[in-house]
C-alpha cells in the first residue's frame, strides 16, 4: 500500500507546481501452513469484512479447495471463488478483465483486499486487475510455486502479456501483505521446483555466498524433495528454509532501492542476458529456469576464462547444475544467437553490455562491458567443448514448457499454423533452425521487461507458427 504526500506551490507568474512523494509499505509474513486454523493472521484480516474473494487457477484450486474452505469456515468467513485458467497463453487482458468482472459482481470495496493464491502467473494477472480496479485496490498474495515464493511475490510488479510482448501491460502495485508458506511445495511438481531453483542459483552465485554453500551441500535433495516438503525430505527442511529466507532477503536488499528499475547494473540480471532470446528459440520453448541456467553456465565459462574464478570454483558450479538436472547448453545456443541476443539486450541496458559475472568468489558480482564479439564466440566454443567433455549434451531434465506452463498442449500449439508435413516431421526438442531464430530475434522477441523475465511460451510459438 502506498501513501502520497504532496504540497502545492504557486509561482509568481501564476503557474502551479505539485511536489509529492509516495511512501510505500508492504510486508512478508512467514506463516506455515497458512491455512492451518491455528494460524489466525490471515483470518483476522478478513473477519473485518466478513467475506473473502479468492482468485486462484484451475490447477491449484482443486488441490487446496477443501483446506482453504475448512480454514475460512472455522472463522465464519464465506468464500467467493474466482477460478481462472493458468498458463502463459492465458496471461492476458481477457483474464485480467474476467477478474475485474468478478470483483465487480462481488461488489468489492476499494480497501477490501482480494486474496490471490497461486504461482507467479496468477499473482501477476490478478495483481494487475487489483492495480487497475477503481484505479487502485488492495490485494493479499499467497504464492504457491517456488518462483512465486522467492521471486514473483518478492517484487511489486504485476502484469499481463499483450500480443507478442511479455508483461507489456502492467503496474508497480504493492500488496497489503504477502504470506509465505513453503509447505505448498509439497504438491508442486519437481520440474517446477527445479525451474525455480535456477533463480536461487542466480541469487547465490552473484549475491549471497552462504546461500551458495547451502545449495552446494543440499541442492539435489532440496529439488527432489520440494525443499523437504515432499516425502523423505525432513532432513533438508531447515536448510531449505534458510536458503529461501536468505534468498528473499537478498532479493529485497538488492532490488528494493530500485523498485522502478531505473538502475541498470542489476545483480539479478545474471543469467538474463542471452536467455530471453534462447528461451524462445526452440520450437517448444525452454522453461525459464533452464534458459537462465544455460546463460549462467556460459557466463561462468567467461568468468573462468578471464581469471575471475578458478578451476575449482567453475567445477563446483557445474557440478551443482548437473546434480539438480538443470540445462547447461543447447543446440540453439550458437554464435548467431549470441550475437543477436547481445545486441537485443544492449538496447534495454542503455547501450552497454552489463554482463553480470561472479567476481573472485561466489556471492560477489562484477559487470563486464568490454567483451568483444570475437571473445564471446571463442568462449562459446570453450563452453561447448567443456560441457561436452564432462556432461555430454548438457541437456537438463524436463527442460521444456508443459501444458501447465503454457495453458495449452505445447505440441499442438507449436504445430498450429505450420504445414502439416513440417509439423509432423519436427522433433519434440528440435529447432526449426535459422528462420525461427532470426524471426524470434527480429520480432523483438526478446520482449524484455527490465527483469529479463520473458516468455514461457507465447512469443516463441507465435513466431514459429
Ligand atoms: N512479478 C514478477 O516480478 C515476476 C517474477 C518472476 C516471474 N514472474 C511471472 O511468473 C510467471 C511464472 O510463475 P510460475 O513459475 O509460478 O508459474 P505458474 O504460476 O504458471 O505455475 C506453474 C504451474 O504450477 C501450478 N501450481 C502452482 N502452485 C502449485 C502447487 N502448490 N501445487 C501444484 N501445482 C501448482 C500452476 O497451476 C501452473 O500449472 C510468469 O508469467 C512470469 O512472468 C513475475
Ligand atoms: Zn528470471
Amino acid at each position: 500500500m502506498s501513501d502520497l504526500q504532496a504540497t502545492l506551490t504557486k509561482e509568481p507568474n501564476g503557474s502551479l507546481t505539485v511536489t509529492g512523494y509516495e511512501s510505500l509499505k508492504y510486508n512478508f509474513h512467514y506463516t506455515s501452513p497458512v491455512f492451518d486454523v491455528a494460524n489466525k493472521k490471515l483470518a483476522e484480516i478478513y473477519e473485518k469484512w466478513g467475506r473473502v474473494l479468492i482468485v486462484i487457477d484451475t490447477i491449484v484450486h482443486p488441490i487446496y479447495q477443501s483446506t482453504i474452505e475448512t480454514y475460512f469456515k472455522h472463522y465464519g468467513i464465506p468464500i467467493t471463488w474466482k477460478v481462472v485458467a493458468g498458463g502463459e497463453l492465458n496471461k492476458t487482458m481477457d483474464t485480467m478483465l474476467e477478474i475485474v468482472d468478478a470483483m465487480d459482481s462481488f461488489g468489492i470495496v476499494r480497501t477490501e483486499p482480494t486474496l490471490v493464491i497461486g504461482g507467479g502467473l496468477v499473482t501477476d494477472v490478478a495483481g494487475y486487475a487489483c492495480a487497475s480496479y477503481r484505479r487502485t485496490s488492495n490485494f493479499i498474495r499467497i504464492p504457491t510455486t517456488l518462483i512465486g515464493l522467492i521471486d514473483a511475490s518478492v517484487s511489486i510488479k504485476v502484469a499481463v502479456n499483450h500480443r507478442k510482448l511479455k508483461n507489456r501491460l502492467g503496474a508497480y502495485h504493492a500488496p497489503l501483505h504477502t504470506f509465505l508458506d513453503f509447505s505448498f511445495l509439497r504438491t508442486l511438481p519437481v520440474g517446477q521446483i527445479r525451474n525455480g531453483f535456477a533463480e536461487l542459483i542466480k541469487i547465490a552465485s552473484v549475491g549471497d555466498k552462504p546461500v551458495w554453500e547451502l545449495l552446494v551441500k543440499h541442492g539435489k535433495e532440496l529439488v527432489e524433495t520440494g525443499f523437504g516438503h515432499k516425502d523423505g525430505g525432513e532432513s533438508v527442511k531447515a536448510p531449505g528454509l534458510e536458503v529461501c529466507h536468505r534468498g528473499i532477503e537478498t532479493m529485497l536488499q538488492l532490488e528494493s532501492p530500485n523498485l522502478h528499475e531505473i538502475g541498470l547494473d542489476r545483480v539479478i540480471a545474471f543469467g538474463h542476458t542471452w536467455s530471453p532470446t534462447l528461451e524462445l528459440t526452440p520450437r517448444i520453448p525452454l522453461r525459464h529456469g533452464h534458459a537462465i541456467t544455460i546463460d549462467m553456465a556460459y557466463s561462468i565459462t567467461l568468468a573462468h576464462s578471464r581469471g575471475l574464478i578458478n578451476d575449482v570454483q567453475r567445477d563446483e558450479w557445474f557440478h551443482l547444475i548437473s546434480s539438480v538436472g538443470l540445462s547447461m547448453d543447447h543446440e540453439a545456443f550458437d554464435e548467431q544467437l549470441i550475437e543477436a541476443a547481445t545486441e537485443a539486450i544492449k538496447k534495454t541496458r542503455d547501450g552497454k553490455q552489463r554482463f553480470a559475472v561472479p567476481d573472485g568468489e561466489f556471492g560477489k558480482c562484477l559487470f563486464l562491458n568490454d567483451v568483444p564479439l570475437s571473445e564471446l564466440k571463442s568462449i562459446l566454443k570453450v563452453h561447448k567443448d567443456f560441457v561436452k567433455s564432462r556432461y555430454g549434451s548438457g541437456d537438463g531434465l524436463e527442460a521444456y514448457v508443459d501444458a501447465g506452463d503454457l495453458g495449452a498442449d505445447p505440441e499442438k500449439y507449436a504445430a498450429k499454423g505450420q504445414p502439416k508435413d513440417t509439423a509432423d516431421s519436427l522433433k519434440r526438442n528440435g529447432i526449426e533452425g535459422v528462420k525461427v531464430k532470426t524471426a524470434a530475434v527480429a520480432a523483438g522477441a526478446v520482449p524484455i521487461d527490465g527483469t529479463g523475465h520473458v516468455v514461457n511460451g507465447m512469443t516463441a510459438t507465435r513466431v514459429a507458427a
